[in-house]
């Protein structure tokens, strides 16, 4: 199946290494892997005009970077959403580039979805896996996995490995 994986870091270190260890894990296994790193990318907010469902027929009237993002979300049979914490949540890169998704109202051939989440501080998890499961339910994608690495879990062989080994077996 085609995954995409959009990495809500601006930096490559402790969800990057998340986020390679799944690719690791799927690509053995055979399925093809496409990362984004939306914390990289400029993507705006929605703007709430609903372009997007009259005149735009499913095309967002913002030109940004979200034009990176909507041909994976088209194309993908699997997406795993993945973030540092920032102050209890995604970060707001990744947040957005969920939000955007309004346009096409949902990922028409996702099925599946996994998260992985890395902070500093022990439990700060709560809030981005309540989004994360809620937005799932609305669009009728099942929940394949979340993973957390918290402080020192990070980077560690034994969590990159616990995440290899999943996405091996999807
Ligand atoms: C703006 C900002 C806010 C953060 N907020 C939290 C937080 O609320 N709780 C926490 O445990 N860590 C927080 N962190 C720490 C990051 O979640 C943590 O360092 C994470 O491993 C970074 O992942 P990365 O290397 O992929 O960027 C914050 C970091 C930044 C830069």
């Amino acid at each position: 199946m085609k995954i995409t994986i959009l990495n809500g870091s601006p930096r490559k270190q402790n969800t990057a290494a998340m986020v390679e260890a799944f690719a690791e894990g799927a690509k053995a296994a055979g399925h093809e892997v496409e990362t984004i790193q939306v914390g990289k990318l400029k993507i705006n907010g929605c703007l709430a005009c609903e372009y997007c469902h009259g005149k735009g027929e499913g095309k967002c009237v913002q030109k940004d970077d979200m034009e990176k993002v909507m041909p994976a979300y088209m194309d993908c049979d699997m997406i795993v959403f993945a973030s540092p914490i920032y102050y209890f949540d995604m970060t707001a890169q990744l947040s957005a580039a969920i939000q955007r998704v309004y346009a096409i109202g949902k990922p028409p051939k996702a099925t599946k979805a996994a998260l992985l989440l890395s902070s500093a501080s022990p439990n700060p998890f709560e809030g981005a896996i309540a989004t994360y499961k809620n937005m799932l339910a609305f669009m009728g994608i099942e929940d394949k996995g979340v993973f957390t690495a918290a402080g020192d879990e990070n980077g560690s062989e034994a969590k990159l490995t616990e995440i290899r080994e999943f996405a091996k077996a999807l």
